[in-house]
């Protein structure tokens, strides 16, 4: 089976681990990428998307997306985890390529519209676009195939105790996505935040495949910094690379199903909760997940040698 997905994102290293992963994956068309502010500027989220992929050696078509969010003021970049340019220490970086010339939300609407019932739309950043996307025809949710984010937490949060960082750059937005009435999988810190990588794995992944995975390799220190200093974790949580890998591998996951919403407001913003709203479709929400399987799936990708 092969899967056509459309990635929007705000790379950002987990980032680049799920683009390389999607561009690796036989089974896996990346039909499109838009970006997203969030752990960079939504320029520099563009230019990394091209970045990406001319370095996995695909053209692939990039369309800038929303650079801040629907409603609220714009919190600050996190170039503290993700580093100046989006990929810890390093450079900004030289494309060939530029960005399409439409906006991320037309964008995403053509794609859906020109392949009905064949795109699985994958946000890994916040859901401005998204929101944006369905205001733009909302019979989008009709037509996409699957919508599989990595966002949320019914259990914990990463940028405060209750929320997670991609929901929490536009809770507005997000809460708009989830009331939608489409197939969406909303992959959160419940399943993300137990799939680690360390140093020796990213080094193992550079060996066999120096392009790709030493990229990765090169970007992942500062992360695994961050995630040293300030989580005690000697690692990286593979939160985006988790949510491409619900697409291909859901058996690596146990689900409920939840109607879910946003809070967005007061100090417990960015919250996703469990919805008894009536007017709104069930989602489905991993909770469980065989960590070894995936982080298996994920480091023997680069076993090709790329
Ligand atoms: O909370 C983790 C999410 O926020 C990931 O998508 C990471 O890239 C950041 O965007
Ligand atoms: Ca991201």
């Amino acid at each position: 089976m092969t899967h056509k997905i459309l990635i929007d994102t705000d790379p950002g290293i987990d980032d680049a681990m799920a683009i390389f992963y999607a561009a690796l994956h036989p089974e896996i068309e990346i039909v499109g990428m838009t970006s997203v502010f969030g752990n960079v500027t939504t320029e520099i989220a563009a230019r990394n998307a091209i970045v990406l992929a001319e370095r996995a050696g695909q053209e692939i078509p990039v369309a800038k997306g929303a650079g801040k969010p629907l409603v609220q003021t714009p919190n600050p970049v996190s170039d503290y985890v993700h580093g100046a340019e989006g990929f810890g220490d390093m450079p900004a970086q030289d494309t060939t390529a530029r960005p399409v010339d439409e906006p991320a939300h037309e964008f995403i609407c053509r794609l859906i519209n020109e392949n009905p019932s064949e795109i699985t739309l994958c946000p890994i950043g916040p859901l401005t676009n998204i929101a944006l996307a369905l205001r733009h025809d909302p019979t989008i949710a009709e037509k996409v195939k699957s919508v599989v984010i990595m966002g949320g937490g019914l259990e914990r949060g990463n940028v405060s105790a209750y929320a997670e960082a991609n929901i929490w750059n536009d809770p507005h937005a997000a809460d708009e996505v989830f009331s939608a009435h489409w197939p969406l999988t909303m992959v959160g810190l419940d399943v993300t935040t137990q799939v680690v990588c360390d140093k020796p794995d990213f080094a193992a992944i550079a060996k066999a495949s120096p392009k790709l995975g030493g990229f990765l390799n090169e970007a992942v220190q500062y992360y695994v910094n961050f995630y040293e200093t300030h989580h005690g974790i000697s690692g990286s949580q593979m939160h985006d690379p988790t949510a491409v890998i619900a697409i291909t591998d859901p058996q690596y996951f146990t689900i409920e199903n939840h109607a879910l919403e946003v809070i967005v407001d007061g100090d417990r913003i960015g919250q996703t909760i469990r919805s008894t709203d009536p007017s709104r479709p069930k989602h489905k929400v991993p909770m469980g997940v065989d960590i070894d399987g995936v982080k298996r799936r994920f480091l023997t990708m680069f076993e090709t040698g790329s």
